[in-house]
């Protein structure tokens, strides 16, 4: 492996698409870890291309939709969790709670209900149901979430103890029958639904694998990045404040409870958020180690810039680390610090860094780069920045006290975002009116 480590020297290894593949190990580490056959094969033509372009419908236009019914989701969520602890009395109580295991619950059912639509009710407590199909499903997930990464490095299931059994009980949730029958999927999972309907080459559970697949890509560091998002505006007294004020700002001195409805936070709303958007990206910055890898498509001679190259053999890997980067103190300064405001600058998004006295094109990459960058990411800032608005609208937070600061998991160093390392407990209690509405 060559990992190139100077982000000057980015631009060189990006701008090889051709020579430098990225989906030769995507592709391969997909098929084995979610249970699919390889796509980029004869027995299943134009399907890759069919795949990437699916992924425009979770950008531009279509992002309205998909945002509109996250906010409906988010609050339908919170709400139900309001109304469980009203149901035993507990409403205005503070309530304490794991901050990733809230993070968890709230964004894996949000986004959920977003991506593929709502399961039919086949029992009569609708509560119970709901709790029963989401907790399994979740607890399956966070299961097989563990063992992803000796996955991902190509240890075989059949070594990885019941992880090939729970793989498969998540694929059969999505079994397209059972699916067939879940109301109002977004546009990006109907469309994923035709597609393969297109190969008869592929079986059911094959299709199903697919689903899964786009099950972990949204959830798989979005739940990590709003576990960061919000434990560092929790810690940080001034950015809490600078930013609750900026959200609550954006509603003149209308209620708190007469704020939400399913349309509150508008794209052009969420875009004003930029101080929001500022915290987001530094606890982006500080918590993301992922890779971007490429693998050498012939023997030639990687020219990073007129006076250094690098010779590089077909089947090499080449690999960027973002997370040099982001922590570089010639870029952020204090590079370990969370300073939420480190990209606002003239009231703007600062979008200006500089290594010396260059400046630099990649300096915030937690998305990867180039033509593969994460083709979720408008759909995950949306995500985050909307988690982040409702629970600061709703909630009065704090960080239980006496606690020691959050660390990384760096077992899934090269995958992501990190998840802590310990456990973070938060207390939260409703600020507002709230109805079952
Ligand atoms: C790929 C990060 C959320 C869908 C990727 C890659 C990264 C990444 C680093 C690999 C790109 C490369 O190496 O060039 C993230 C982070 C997220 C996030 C940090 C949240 C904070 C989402 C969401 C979706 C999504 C919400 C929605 C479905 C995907 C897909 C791919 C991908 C489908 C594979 C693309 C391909 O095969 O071409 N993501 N992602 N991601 N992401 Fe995300």
């Amino acid at each position: 492996m060559t990992f190139v480590m100077n982000p000057l020297l980015y631009s060189a290894v990006i701008k090889q698409g051709k020579q430098l593949d990225f989906h030769e190990f995507s592709d391969a580490a997909a098929s084995t870890t979610f249970g699919f056959p390889a796509i980029r094969t004869a027995r299943f033509p134009g399907l890759s291309d069919k795949i990437q372009k699916s992924f425009l419908l979770l950008q531009g236009s279509y992002l309205n939709s998909l945002r509109r019914k996250m906010m409906e989701n988010l609050q339908f969520v919170l709400k139900q969790d309001f109304l469980s602890a009203q149901a035993e009395g507990r409403e205005n109580d503070w309530r304490q709670k794991d901050l990733y295991e809230f993070c968890e619950r709230v964004m894996f059912e949000a986004t959920f209900l977003t991506l593929y639509g709502r399961p039919p009710k086949t029992n009569t407590d609708a509560h119970l149901q709901r709790k029963s199909w989401l907790d399994a499903l979740l607890d399956n997930f966070k299961k097989f979430d563990a063992m992803l990464p000796l996955l991902i490095a190509g240890i075989p299931i059949s070594l990885l103890g019941r992880t090939k059994s729970i793989r498969e009980q998540i694929i059969r949730f999505f079994h397209p029958h059972r699916m067939a029958e879940w109301t109002s999927p977004s546009e990006f999972i109907q469309a994923r639904v035709e597609i393969f309907e297109q190969y008869d080459t592929l079986g059911d559970l094959d299709k199903a694998a697919h689903h899964f697949a786009i099950l972990w890509a949204s959830l798989g560091n979005t739940v990590s990045a709003c576990f960061w998002g919000l434990y560092h505006l929790l810690s940080s007294p001034q950015a809490f404040s600078v930013v609750r004020e900026e959200i609550f700002g954006m509603f003149g001195n209308k209620e708190p409870d007469l704020i939400l409805s399913q349309d509150t936070l508008t794209q052009e709303q969420l875009d004003k958020l930029i101080y929001l958007e500022s915290a987001i990206n530094e606890s982006l910055r500080l918590s993301s180690i992922s890779m971007n890898i490429r693998v050498v498509q012939k023997d030639f001679c990687l020219q990073l810039n007129p006076h250094f190259s690098v010779s590089v053999r077909k089947g090499d890997i080449v690999t960027l680390y973002p997370q040099s980067t982001h922590l570089d103190p010639d870029i952020y300064p204090n590079p370990q610090e969370y300073q939420f405001d480190r990209f606002v600058e003239n009231g703007k998004l600062k979008t200006e860094f500089f290594k010396g006295n260059q400046k630099i094109r990649y300096y915030h990459m937690p998305f990867g780069s180039g033509a593969t960058m994460c083709p979720g990411r408008f759909f995950a800032i949306s995500e985050l920045k909307q988690f982040l608005s409702i629970t600061l609208l709703m909630y009065d937070m704090q960080l239980t006290a006496g606690q020691q600061h959050a660390t990384m998991d760096k077992s899934r160093a090269g995958l992501g975002i990190m998840s802590p390392g310990n456990h973070i407990f938060f207390r939260y209690r409703v600020d507002m009116q709230l109805t079952a509405g």
